[in-house]
C-alpha cells in the first residue's frame, strides 16, 4: 500500500490541464453496452475505477482496449448477462450495467453493490424505475436478478431523490424501450447531460437533460458512438481548493467553469480571488480566509464530492464555519484525520462546525475514501512539517497521478511504497 509524504507550506503556482470526468466515464462505459460494434470514449482518465469497470465489461464478453486516452469498447461478442462478482463488488457504479444489459439481452444478474463508508448507498430507485419499465426484478442472496419479456416499455417515472446513478441507469434502459419514458425529479448533473449527449449521438431522442424532467424516446438499435468525455469538475474543484489552502496562484485549463458555479460562489465568500472564463479559471489564495456556511445539495447545488475538501479549507478560516451534508449519511470520515492535524471540528447530525486555527500540523493520517483522502492531502499541503497519508489507493480510484499534478504546481509531495 503506497502512501503520500508531504512537506507542507509550499504555495502552489503554475498551470495545469484537468482530466476527463470519472463520474461521466463510468456511466458511459456502461452505456456502450447498448451500442452495436465498437464505440470510442475519448479523454478517459487512467484510474482504478475505470480499470475495474473495464473488468466488469470484459466479464460480459465485451472487449475493452485503451489507446492513450481513448477507450475502444467492442460489444460484438457481448453474450453474458451475469457480471463478474469481484470487480462489481469493488465498484458501486457497476450497478449502471443493469439497465443496458436488461435492455440489450433481456436478462441481467448483478450482485448488490457494497455500501461504503460514506453511506448505505441503496439502489432501490434503480430497481423501482426498471420495474416501471416492465422488468421483473428479484433481489435475493445479495444478487439483483432482472428479466424482461421482449422489449422494455416506456413509462413515467418519479425519483423521490434526484439520484445521479438512478437517472443514468434509467436513461440507458429507456433508450431501447418501446415508446416514451419520462424521468421526473431527475438529476440535472453535468455527467447526466454527458450521458444524454452520448445517447443522442447513438440515435436516441432525448429532451430535458440538465433539468429535472428528462424525456427519452426509445429506438430499436443504437449505433456505435465516438464521444469525448467532459472535464472532471471534482478534480478541478479539488485543485482549486489546493491552490487556496496553500495561498498559491494557479490556472486550470480544459475545464467547464459553469459546472463549478456553486464552488466559486463559496470560495469568493471565503476571500479567494477567482477569475473564471468558459474553459479556464485563474485562482489566487493568500487573503485572510473568512468562515463559511455550506450545504451540499443535488447539482447545481454545492457538490457533496467537494464537501470534505472545503471542510479542510474551513479549518483554517478565521472564525466558525458550518458545513451541512445532505446527500450522504456519513460523509465525515475525513474529520478524525483533520483533528489529528490540529483542526477544531465538532460533528453534529449531518453537519460539522469548524473553528479556524492558525495552522495545522503534519502527522501520519489514513485516507478513508476518495474525497476524504483528497481533503487530508490538501490539509497536508498547508500544514507545518511533514504529513504522511496512508491508504492512498483510495485516491488512485478517483484522481490520476494527483501527486504528479501537485508536484508540477510546486508542492513537496512524493509517493512512497508503504
Ligand atoms: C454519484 O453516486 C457519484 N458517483 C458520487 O461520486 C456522488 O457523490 C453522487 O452521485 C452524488 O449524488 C458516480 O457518479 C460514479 P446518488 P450515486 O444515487 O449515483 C440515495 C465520488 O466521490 N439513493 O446520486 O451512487 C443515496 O443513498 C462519488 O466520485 C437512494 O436512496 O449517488 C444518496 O443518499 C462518491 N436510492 C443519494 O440518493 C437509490 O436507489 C444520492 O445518491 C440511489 C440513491
Amino acid at each position: 500500500m503506497d502512501k503520500f509524504v508531504i512537506e507542507g507550506g509550499f504555495p502552489l503556482k503554475g498551470k495545469l490541464k484537468v482530466n476527463g470526468a470519472k463520474n461521466a466515464a463510468l456511466p458511459l462505459m456502461a452505456g456502450c453496452l447498448l451500442t452495436e460494434g465498437i464505440s470510442r470514449l475519448e479523454n478517459v482518465p487512467s484510474l482504478i475505477d475505470i480499470l475495474t469497470m473495464s473488468q466488469v465489461l470484459e466479464g460480459l464478453g465485451v472487449k475493452v482496449r485503451r489507446k492513450n486516452r481513448t477507450l475502444e469498447i467492442d460489444t460484438t461478442h457481448l453474450s453474458y448477462y451475469e457480471a463478474p462478482y469481484k470487480p462489481v463488488k469493488l465498484l458501486r457504479a457497476s450497478t449502471l450495467i443493469l439497465g443496458p444489459l436488461l435492455a440489450r439481452l433481456g436478462h441481467a444478474r448483478v450482485c448488490l453493490p457494497g455500501g461504503c463508508n460514506i453511506g448505505r448507498r441503496p439502489v432501490d430507485l434503480h430497481i423501482k424505475g426498471l420495474r416501471q419499465l416492465g422488468a421483473r426484478i428479484e433481489v435475493n442472496n445479495g444478487y439483483i436478478e432482472a428479466h424482461t419479456k421482449g422489449n422494455l416499455q416506456g413509462s413515467s417515472i418519479y425519483l423521490n431523490v434526484p439520484s445521479v446513478g438512478a437517472t443514468e441507469n434509467l436513461m440507458l434502459a429507456a433508450s431501447l424501450a418501446r415508446g416514451i419514458t419520462l424521468i421526473r425529479n431527475a438529476s440535472s448533473s453535468p455527467e447526466v447531460v454527458d450521458v444524454a449527449n452520448f445517447l443522442k449521438r447513438a440515435g436516441v431522442k432525448i429532451e430535458g437533460e440538465g433539468t429535472n424532467l428528462i424525456k427519452i424516446e426509445g429506438v430499436r438499435q443504437l449505433n456505435s458512438v465516438h464521444h469525448r468525455i467532459i472535464p472532471d469538475r471534482i478534480e478541478a474543484g479539488t485543485l482549486i481548493i489546493a491552490a487556496i489552502i496553500t495561498k498559491g496562484e494557479i490556472s486550470l485549463e480544459e475545464i467547464c467553469s459553469n459546472h463549478l458555479t456553486s464552488l466559486f460562489v463559496k470560495l469568493r465568500q471565503m476571500g479567494a480571488e477567482i477569475e473564471a472564463a468558459d474553459r479556464r479559471v485563474k485562482v489566487k489564495g493568500g487573503n485572510l480566509l473568512k468562515p463559511i456556511r455550506v450545504e451540499t445539495l443535488p447539482y447545481p447545488g454545492f457538490s457533496t464530492d467537494l464537501q470534505p475538501q472545503i471542510t479542510a479549507l474551513a479549518c483554517l478560516a478565521r472564525g466558525t464555519s458550518v458545513i451541512r451534508e445532505t446527500i450522504f449519511e456519513n460523509r465525515f470520515t475525513h474529520v478524525p484525520g483533520l483533528r489529528k492535524m490540529g483542526a477544531e471540528i465538532k460533528v453534529g447530525t449531518s453537519q460539522v462546525r469548524t473553528k479556524g486555527v492558525s495552522c495545522l500540523k503534519g502527522t501520519v493520517v489514513r485516507a478513508p475514501d476518495i474525497r476524504g483522502g483528497a481533503a487530508l492531502t490538501l490539509a497536508g499541503l498547508a500544514a507545518e512539517g511533514r504529513t504522511e497519508i496512508e491508504g492512498i489507493h483510495h485516491l488512485d480510484r478517483g484522481y490520476e497521478g494527483l501527486e504528479e499534478k501537485l508536484s508540477k504546481l510546486g508542492a513537496n509531495i512524493t509517493r512512497v511504497e508503504d
